[in-house]
């Protein structure tokens, strides 16, 4: 049976959810340190398990930017960040989704500038780009990310080589819950739209063909006036 709730009880419940969420995130914070701390005493160097630990932990915070934003209170965190360090890192966050598939990485950054946004939500953005990509991949395929400053802007170009995107389809790919997906809501690409648009930054689909789909994102570079 459905039930319909007014405002106040969805606020209401809302905030009990998001609540439940960030004591459980809390909790995996919590151990991620302990098992760091663990690991340094027992003079344990595993780069795997480093790796894994620094992914968990970034994903807790962005995991806490989204529930700010359920309390209303999603103001830009904008900071300046290397942007071949967002790039890297979103890359190694992104590879949390590669189950039963064989997926290389190609990962070239030419060169590197200071950009001024809001760290955690820019990798939210390239995590989704990326895994889209991943998706896309049936079984075995590539996933390449080549990334350069030029006229003070950033340019980030995601490619795959897996199933394109349908030529009649591709306009409408950034509307909120366009999905293809059994399990995909469409929200993906329209929440990183919105949120670059909203930073002078964009992304565009600049090919979906047989051999290669391919994203871009720009973003302007950081300048003091
Ligand atoms: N790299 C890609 N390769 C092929 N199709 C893609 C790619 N990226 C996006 N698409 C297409 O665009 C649609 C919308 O993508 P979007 O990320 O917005 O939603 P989704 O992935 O379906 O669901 P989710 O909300 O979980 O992200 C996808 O369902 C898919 O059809
Ligand atoms: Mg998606």
């Amino acid at each position: 049976m459905t039930q319909k709730l007014t405002q106040n009880e969805l606020y209401q419940q809302i905030r009990c959810v998001s609540h439940e969420i960030r004591n459980h995130l809390s909790i995996c914070d919590m151990y991620s340190q302990i098992i760091r701390k663990n690991l340094e005493k027992s003079g344990i160097e595993n780069p795997s398990i480093e790796n894994a630990l620094n992914c968990i932990q970034k994903s807790i915070q962005i995991i806490g930017t989204n529930l700010l934003d359920l309390k209303s209170l999603n103001s830009n965190n904008a900071q300046i960040v290397d942007f071949k360090n967002l790039i890297t890192r979103a890359a190694e966050l992104s590879k949390a989704y590669i189950v039963d598939k064989e997926i290389e990485y190609e990962i070239f950054v030419k060169n590197t500038d200071n950009i001024y946004i809001d760290e955690n939500r820019f990798l939210a953005c390239l995590v989704n780009i990326i895994k889209n990509g991943i998706e896309a991949i049936e079984l075995r395929g590539n996933i390449q990310i080549l990334a350069e400053v030029k006229d003070k802007t950033g340019i980030i170009k995601i490619s795959n080589n897996g199933k394109p995107i349908q030529k009649d389809k591709q306009q409408e790919i950034f509307l909120q819950g366009f999905t293809t997906k059994k399990n995909g809501c469409g929200l993906g690409l329209a929440i990183c739209k919105n949120f670059l648009n909203s930073q002078n930054a964009d992304i565009r689909l600049v090919k979906s063909v047989k051999q290669q789909t391919t994203f871009e994102i720009t973003v302007p570079v950081y300048s003091e006036n």
